[in-house]
């Protein structure tokens, strides 16, 4: 398989345990073990205490399965699969449903693997580009042009990475309707559902709306769970299911007995573990507010609407990768740049999710103030 490098994480492996403050995460502030454990009930707990550290069921834990397909109004454990992260639900996705003679269509910028683990598969790949000056905003219209009589998958994320764009609810009707009338597959990256900025823009799930989609979840977002390695994809043609198992069983074979029980007791406590998500994630977002009203002219950007990450345009005469690179050299705050992204724009991602963003925030006025 040929596959090109993941910008993201490689720039990351150089960054990410070496700087001092992450301004650009996008996940939320990681529960401590002896937090989360706070939150067992009765069964969790015993099967926590009682646990054998033995192989698992490759679909995953019957009991976590069915705890993922309650998110999903109609859909049965059956309709569920757990992976290693949302990452590896991607990449066994593409290697079952994709190939040689496959077109798909990726709604970019994005995370990468969205589209590059689609194109090591060897399918072609058409990209729908949002953009700034139109706020992010997916055009339908765009999609549409971009579907070929062999499109066999769309791939959407959102809210979105980079962006914390978000659609409305008749964009994901009519994401629904367009897959279905191309006979191909919808996969929905729904790895920040629930962090919607105003409760209100939560979407159903995509799996709820047809057997054709795909909704791909993970407890490393919205549910401050990253290290677990958790994920899962809820959908109704079990077929497909089937062979996307079968590829599973060349990565990891199954999930990690911890992790799946420790997901299992935050999952029982959805609405405690998402309530502090966004506790963190509203009282950041304010002052991201307030910076970016201060600093007009010199950065722009259009509101997120979902998620914890934002991409803001830098319009200083001055490249972004040159300006977080002197930001981390000294003051140790780490910014995304758009290269990462293979963004052409002066963009970066910034994060809001972790609780010393006020610090990193702080430190980067402080080394603006002084640079520009
Ligand atoms: C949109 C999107 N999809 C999938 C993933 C992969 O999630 P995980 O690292 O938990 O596997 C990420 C991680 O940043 C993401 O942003």
């Amino acid at each position: 398989m040929q596959i090109r490098p993941f910008a993201l994480e490689r720039y990351f492996a150089e960054h990410e345990f070496t700087a001092e403050l992450l301004l650009c995460s996008s996940d939320v502030e990681a529960y401590g073990l002896r937090e989360l454990l706070a939150l067992a009930d009765d069964e969790t707990r015993g099967l926590w205490e009682g646990l054998s550290l033995g192989y698992t069921e490759t679909a995953g834990h019957p009991l976590l399965r069915a705890e993922i397909a309650a998110l999903y109004p109609g859909l049965e454990a059956d309709d569920v699969l757990v992976f290693a992260g949302a990452e590896e639900a991607i990449f066994a996705f593409a290697q079952a449903a994709l190939g040689g003679e496959d077109h798909a269509v990726v709604v970019t910028p994005d995370y990468q693997s969205l589209h590059e683990v689609a194109r090591a598969a060897g399918a072609e790949v058409s990209t729908v580009e949002l953009e700034h000056d139109h706020g992010w905003a997916l055009d339908l219209d765009d999609v549409r042009r971009a579907l070929r009589p062999d499109t066999s998958a769309l791939v959407v994320n959102f809210p979105h990475n980079p962006t914390g764009a978000h659609i409305d609810h008749a964009t994901l009707d009519g994401l629904v309707e367009i897959a279905e009338e191309a006979e191909a597959h919808l996969l929905s990256d729904e790895v920040y559902r629930w962090l919607e900025h105003a409760p209100a823009a939560l979407l159903p799930g995509a799996a709820e709306l047809s057997p054709r989609a795909l909704s791909l979840g993970v407890m490393s977002k919205t549910f401050a769970l990253p290290g677990l390695r958790i994920g899962w994809l809820a959908c109704r043609d079990r077929e497909l299911l089937g062979r996307i198992a079968a590829i599973r069983d060349y990565t990891t074979i199954c999930s990690s007995a911890p992790s799946e029980i420790l997901a299992l007791m935050a999952l029982r406590r959805f609405d405690e573990v998402v309530a502090r998500s966004r506790a963190i994630v509203d009282a950041n977002l304010p002052l991201l507010d307030e910076f970016f009203a201060h600093w007009q002219g010199v950065f722009e950007w259009v509101r997120p609407r979902g998620a914890a990450i934002g991409f803001p345009r830098f319009l200083a005469d001055v490249a972004i990768d040159d300006f977080a690179r002197a930001l981390v050299d000294e003051e140790g705050v780490l910014l995304l740049p758009a290269s990462v992204y293979g963004h052409p724009g002066n963009h970066f991602r910034i994060g809001f999710g972790r609780r010393n963003m006020p610090e990193a925030l702080a430190r980067m006025e402080r080394f603006a103030r002084a640079r520009l």
